[in-house]
């Protein structure tokens, strides 16, 4: 069962944290004078070592609370103390802005389908792969996406999130690079995004490559050094491979499960390799020399049995960290349905099950944070931990 410990990975994670607290204090920005504080800030912070551990990285922003990927599910989750926001998903315009949408298909999470004008903008696609129906962001200019709202994702699991469609606009990169500025200057402290290149390769192919708008768009705000307050992610190792060229942010490989699937790109380049290899110690070590971290899914730390229970933690962590790869899985929500079957209460979809049980569970595995729609709950968690 999951809630097994291993004695020495439970140790091996509480010994990184207690070096990141330590890290933490020294380097906390509140504490430094005025002119230290502007240094620090400018520089991101002192880089990537100096946040806490495990680190709460605020899903979508604070998405168990509000609609994903609006400005005010951001703010929430910096409010509820997550020490990175995923803002956001990235996907192109029609005239080639970014914008933040966890997929182009939006119209799960806008009110797209209320505007008439656009009713003859929704088409079937073949999505990597997969026939995709809807409204998709590349078939729309900035000024037509900014007529729409953000509506709940997932409204059967979370229906008091409702109460805030139609509050917010899709936000564009360049939003959340201010807002990540003005945000840092509010708050006297470093605010880190963490932000997603979506299906790049399926852009690419369209001429709205992502890659190179992302570095243009960093650039441009001075925020593509080592030591920027961004971590970039992809689900698509080349596309990573692709970024480590163009800016000198930290960078992360999403990997996911199951372990027979391939990333989208390996399919179209012939790459015959699976997750399964690339979760392999020489998989790793490639990775590595591009990348500095990993985001697999929670299944790839522990995986579960035919009933949905934990099993036994796979090598994974120990793996990556072996090659120097940091690792932020993902994802934690609070609800029933989106935990692991033996720590669920009752069967209501939108009732909260035991969360801090599995935080328990994974963060003995040693990895370096998680991605949580609920950020407040994963802060509350990491002190248990940390606290023992
Ligand atoms: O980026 C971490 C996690 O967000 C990956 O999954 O599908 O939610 O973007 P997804
Ligand atoms: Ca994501």
């Amino acid at each position: 069962m999951g809630t097994q410990e291993n004695g020495q990975t439970a140790d091996t994670g509480r010994r990184m944290l207690l070096g990141a607290a330590v890290l933490g204090a020294g380097g906390a920005v509140l504490g430094l004078s005025g002119s230290a504080k502007a240094a620090e800030a400018r520089h991101g912070g002192g880089g990537m070592k100096n946040l806490p551990k495990p680190t709460i990285i605020g899903h979508r922003g604070a998405s168990g609370y509000r609609p994903e990927h609006t400005l005010g599910s951001y703010q929430l989750a910096l409010d509820m103390g997550a020490d990175i926001v995923e803002a956001g998903d990235l996907v192109p315009t029609r005239d080639g802005h970014l914008v933040c949408r966890h997929e182009p298909e939006i119209g799960g999470t806008t009110d797209v389908a209320d505007h008439p004008e656009f009713a003859d903008r929704r088409k079937t696609k073949s999505l990597d792969g997969v026939a995709t129906t809807g409204w998709f962001t590349e078939d729309f200019t900035l000024a037509e996406l900014k007529t729409l709202r953000a509506t709940e994702r997932i409204p059967a699991n979370r229906p008091h999130n409702t109460l805030y469609n139609g509050r917010w606009e899709i936000p564009t990169f360049e939003e959340v690079l201010r807002w990540q500025d003005e945000q840092t200057r509010k708050r006297g402290k470093q605010v880190w995004i963490y932000p997603e290149l979506k299906h790049p390769t399926y852009f690419r192919k369209q001429g709205l490559a992502l890659e190179e708008r992302v570095a243009k768009v960093l650039h441009k705000y001075g925020r593509d050094r080592r030591n920027s307050p961004v971590i970039i992610q992809s689900f698509e190792p080349t596309s990573i491979q692709r970024l480590n060229k163009l800016v000198d942010n930290p960078l992360a490989v999403l990997l996911s499960g199951p372990p027979t699937s391939r990333p989208w790109d390996f399919v179209e380049t012939g790459d015959p390799r699976t997750v399964a290899d690339l979760i392999k110690p020489a998989g790793l070590r490639e990775i590595a020399s591009y990348a500095q971290g990993i985001g697999p899914s929670l299944d790839l730390i522990i995986p579960k049995d035919a009933n949905g229970n934990l099993t036994t933690p796979t090598t994974l962590v120990a793996d990556a960290h072996k090659v120097g790869l940091v690792l932020h899985p993902w994802t934690m929500r609070n609800e029933n349905p989106f935990l692991p079957a033996n720590f669920r209460k009752g069967t209501d979809a939108d009732a909260y099950g035991d969360v801090f049980g599995a935080y328990k569970v994974y963060f003995a595995t040693g990895i370096d944070g998680v991605f949580t729609d609920n950020p407040d709950t994963g802060v509350l968690a990491r002190e248990d931990f940390v606290n023992g």
